[in-house]
């Protein structure tokens, strides 16, 4: 029998012997959700717990959720309401739709919440993630309310820490292992496994919502509607864009459709953006979804096979002259600060080293190296060579070899503002504008490029290429697929032939 609310006493007995019942860790908190969400009085309640690398929060059991709410991706631990969660406070918040804490109330109104109950779960004193019970009308939340919850929380992380204990006894005294993981390293096993995927209508837009978790890129899927004409009351027609990233303030339309029926969409979004100004909005044709794909070696435009180089882009002399152009301003921009130059391996390598024989004033330098995208279940971004020193009030200029969608830069740069340096700035040898999905602030900008696949200085396809001491495209051995590197010589570019 389910406690209807308001009996907390009844609740944590009902709790403590469900745990006590239940093997399961998983059944054992979605049944324990339920037993807090109905006690409270709550419509619906989620139970979330860190990543391994402590920034995001991942589903672990889900009460009463609406469809809409079930359709989001990771949780940034950085959000500003569940930052204090995660800092050990229970926050309450009345009215989401005016809370400043909510940072979209837009989206809270139509996920249908109105106020917001939140406990961290605490095991030995450490936060490992958060338990939250939504209502549909506003409510207020007492002081008698936060302690069951709070208590529950406690009662829930115990049973959590000591079934992972449990499981480690196990393993070490079956010589399994040896080594002992912190706890939220031994958690990330039990999250990965019960992550609940959305419901997605085409399988590019799962594959894209891969690659946003792999960025550490919040997203909702199908977030709102838009209409976009009306025929008195009738809604005649309407828009629904396939995400929103609510850290970017984004929403982003992706179109594997043939170029005639992308024609369709494009003009609805024109639409879109003169109903709705202030709305940012992106469309990603079947070419940009393809050349996306394939620079990670998916789709089909990675199994295009290549006879070696097209075009030569970009001659040594160009990248020699502009390169000691950057050096001098940087030069003159840090005279009277010792920056730090922070390459990001491989690609970087040519280009860091010319650009930092050419500075004339005193730096360190260091390299960092990422992981890759790899859409099997190898987790997010990692930073899998991380700098020998600390930033911490440096002046830190990051240099990349090429700024595509932004994404790796994006997240570096919020890796790397999080340690506190003194200022951070970004100097790219190649910048593809046009395929940009994220903004980032680029200082040093050597070339503005068209949307070519390119290789040579530091640039590799499938590993190759790098020691070209000039910028080219590749020449494919079918016409058909020229979209990554074109067959053809790219077409005289103002920017490009300016710079
Ligand atoms: P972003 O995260 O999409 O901006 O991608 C940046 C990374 O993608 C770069 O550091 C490169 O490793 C890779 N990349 C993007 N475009 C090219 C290209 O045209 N040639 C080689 N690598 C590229």
């Amino acid at each position: 029998m389910i406690n209807k609310g308001g009996n907390y006493y009844r609740a944590l007995e009902e709790i403590t012997s469900t745990l006590n019942k239940i093997k399961n860790e998983r059944e054992g908190l979605q049944a324990v959700l339920k037993i807090i969400t109905r006690a409270l009085n709550g419509d619906a309640g989620i139970i979330m717990l860190l990543d391994s690398t402590r920034e995001h929060l991942l589903r672990v059991a889900t009460y009463g959720l609406t469809e809409w709410y079930l359709r989001k991706g990771m949780v940034s631990a950085q959000n500003a309401c569940l930052s204090e969660v995660l800092s050990g406070k229970t926050v309450v918040v009345g009215n989401a739709t005016e809370n400043p804490h909510v940072k979209h109330p837009e989206l809270a109104r139509q996920a249908g919440i109105a106020s917001i109950l939140s406990a961290p779960l605490i095991y030995q004193e450490e936060v490992l993630g958060a338990v939250r019970v939504y209502t549909r009308s506003e409510r207020e939340f007492h002081k008698k309310d936060c302690a069951f919850l709070e208590t529950a929380a406690k009662i829930s992380a115990m049973a959590l820490g000591n079934a992972i204990l449990r499981d480690t006894i196990k393993k070490e005294t079956s010589m399994e292992s040896s080594l002992e993981p912190d706890l939220t390293g031994r958690l990330s096993s039990l999250t990965s496994q019960i992550r609940k995927p959305s419901q997605f209508a085409h399988p590019s837009e799962e594959e894209f919502a891969k690659l946003l978790d792999f960025y550490r890129l919040e997203w909702i899927y199908e977030p709102r509607s838009f209409t976009l004409e009306k025929d008195g009351n009738r809604i005649v027609e309407m828009f629904t864009p396939d995400f929103y990233l609510p850290q970017l303030d984004l929403y982003v339309e992706i179109t594997t459709m043939k170029q005639s029926l992308a024609t369709e969409k494009n003009k609805k979004i024109r639409h879109l953006k003169e109903l709705h100004p202030e709305i940012n909005v992106k469309l990603l044709n079947k070419k940009d979804y393809a050349s996306l794909l394939a620079k990670y070696g998916y789709g089909p435009l990675s199994e295009a096979k290549v006879r070696g180089i097209g075009k030569v882009l970009i001659t040594v002399n160009r990248i020699q002259k502009r390169v000691m152009e950057m050096a001098r301003e940087i030069s003159i921009d840090y005279a009277d600060r010792r920056p730090m130059l922070v390459g990001v391996l491989k690609g970087v390598v040519c280009f860091a080293s010319d650009l930092m024989r050419n500075i004339s004033i005193p730096v360190t330098m260091d390299f960092m190296a990422i992981s890759y995208y790899t859409n099997d279940k190898s987790g997010p971004i990692r930073i899998t060579k991380d700098l020998e020193r600390s930033i911490k009030d440096r002046d830190i200029i990051i240099i990349e070899d090429i700024v595509d969608t932004g994404m790796t830069l994006h997240y570096l740069m919020n890796y790397l503002s999080s340690r506190q340096p003194a200022s951070i700035s970004v100097c790219t040898l190649l910048d593809k504008r046009v395929r940009r999905l994220v903004e980032v602030p680029l200082q040093y900008v050597g070339f503005e490029i068209p949307d070519y696949f390119v290789v040579g200085y530091g640039l590799d396809f499938r590993g190759e290429y790098r020691n070209l001491p000039f910028i080219a495209t590749l020449q494919h051995e079918d016409k058909e697929t020229r979209q990554l590197p074109p067959t053809v010589p790219p077409p005289p570019d103002a920017a490009l032939l300016q710079v």
